[in-house]
């Protein structure tokens, strides 16, 4: 049977759960493909640390980029997060005409072009359906599932760091603070938890969406971004009151006006009788108008090992079709004549 080598760079939350859940399932997904999924080398900064699962750790090694660079090695996962390291290794793996499964939101909104630029030019292949809304593959809805549709709108609750927060604040009355630390134990918030709380992961988000769907790259500038952390609990008692609820949200829309994109990113009253009020906890939630389908709206689990490691593993799944089945790789996931959309002053 051909083998699939997989090497994952990073086995913190997300990279343990796809080793996890991938070796468990090796079987089917063997029998599905017609050739086995196997986990050859990973990559992490600390080689001592205890790590959730057996492995074998003569696979083990501390640099990700010898793993982007190697031959042997069929499709790279790149689950280490930042946009240092992460740019140069999802760079390499491109031009060398690999298939680069990545979960990093703000990679692909910081160098996305350059990222399509260059799988183009190497043909190679960048999947990211985890770096949006965690388990919810929203990413195949929009390119796939919708893709006659020229979209109207796209609201969501993007990041389920916040979601988390904000619910168990109105909830439970819990403090802010340990709610945060809470999120942090969970493995659901960044290594830096102002990208989640300051609105910036839910940002990175709303650009990939908004590229997937208008084929155009915001520039994160023009972009209205608030995070949660100025919301209290005066302001929660006043939603509650009001039947509403406070949200997050990623407002994605061109205006009817002006036929302008903007972006915005702010905590908002989203009311309990529209579904996206009533989207709690680690969920995340994101409603597309689309003018052919109309409303559809998608809801699942958007952080966390188990929720990720799904979307990482589906995106694994189709890399290993492509090879299996041989010819180009490349394909721009966006439709084509973006540019023609004028940006919205922010
Ligand atoms: P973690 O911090 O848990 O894991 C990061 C991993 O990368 C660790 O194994 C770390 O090694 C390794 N790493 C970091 N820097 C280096 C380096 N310089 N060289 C080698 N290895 C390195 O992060 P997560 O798993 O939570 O997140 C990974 C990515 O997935 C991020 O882009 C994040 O935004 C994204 N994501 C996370 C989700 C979540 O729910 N957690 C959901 C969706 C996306 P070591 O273990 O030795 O420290
Ligand atoms: N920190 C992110 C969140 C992880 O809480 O949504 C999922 O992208």
């Amino acid at each position: 049977d051909r083998v699939i080598s997989v090497g994952l760079c990073g086995f913190g939350v997300v990279g343990q759960g796809v080793f996890n859940h991938l070796q468990k399932r090796e079987k089917d997904l063997g029998v599905q493909l017609g050739a086995k999924v196997k986990v050859t080398r990973i990559a992490v900064r600390d080689t001592s640390k205890k790590r959730d699962y057996d492995f074998d750790e003569s696979t083990l090694t501390t640099d990700p980029l010898s793993i982007a660079r190697d031959p042997e090695i069929d499709v790279v996962c790149e689950l280490m997060g930042g946009t240092g390291l992460a740019l140069d290794v999802t760079m390499a793996a491109l031009e060398a005409g690999k298939v680069v499964v990545s979960a990093n939101k703000a990679l692909i909104c910081d160098h996305g072009e350059a990222l399509f630029a260059a799988a183009k030019k190497g043909n190679g292949q960048l999947l990211f359906e985890a770096s949006v809304a965690g388990g919810i593959p929203v990413i195949k809805a929009i390119k796939d599932g919708l893709v006659i549709n020229r979209f109207s709108s796209i609201y969501g609750i993007l990041n389920g760091t916040c979601n988390y927060m904000l619910t168990r604040m109105t909830k439970e009355g819990a403090s802010y603070q340990d709610i945060l630390v809470q999120a942090k134990k969970l493995g659901y918030a960044e290594a830096d938890e102002s990208l989640d709380v300051d609105g910036i992961d839910t940002a990175h988000k709303a650009v990939v969406l908004a590229y997937l769907a208008y084929g155009r790259w915001v520039p994160y500038k023009d972009i209205l971004v608030q995070g949660i952390s100025e919301v209290t609990q005066a302001d929660i008692s006043f939603a509650k009151e009001n039947g509403y609820a406070i949200k997050l949200l990623a407002v994605i829309d061109v205006a009817h006006a002006s036929g302008k994109l903007y972006i915005s990113i702010l905590p908002t009253l989203v009311s309990k009788k529209y579904v996206l009020g009533s989207v709690d906890g680690v969920f995340n939630a994101v409603s597309i108008i689309g003018d052919v389908v109309g409303e559809t709206v998608y809801i699942g689990p958007g952080a966390g090992r188990d929720a990720t490691a799904s979307a990482v593993i589906a995106d694994i799944v189709d890399g290993a079709k492509s090879l299996v089945q041989g010819g180009s790789k490349f394909v721009d996931p966006a439709p084509q004549g973006g540019d023609l959309i004028e940006l919205a002053e922010p």
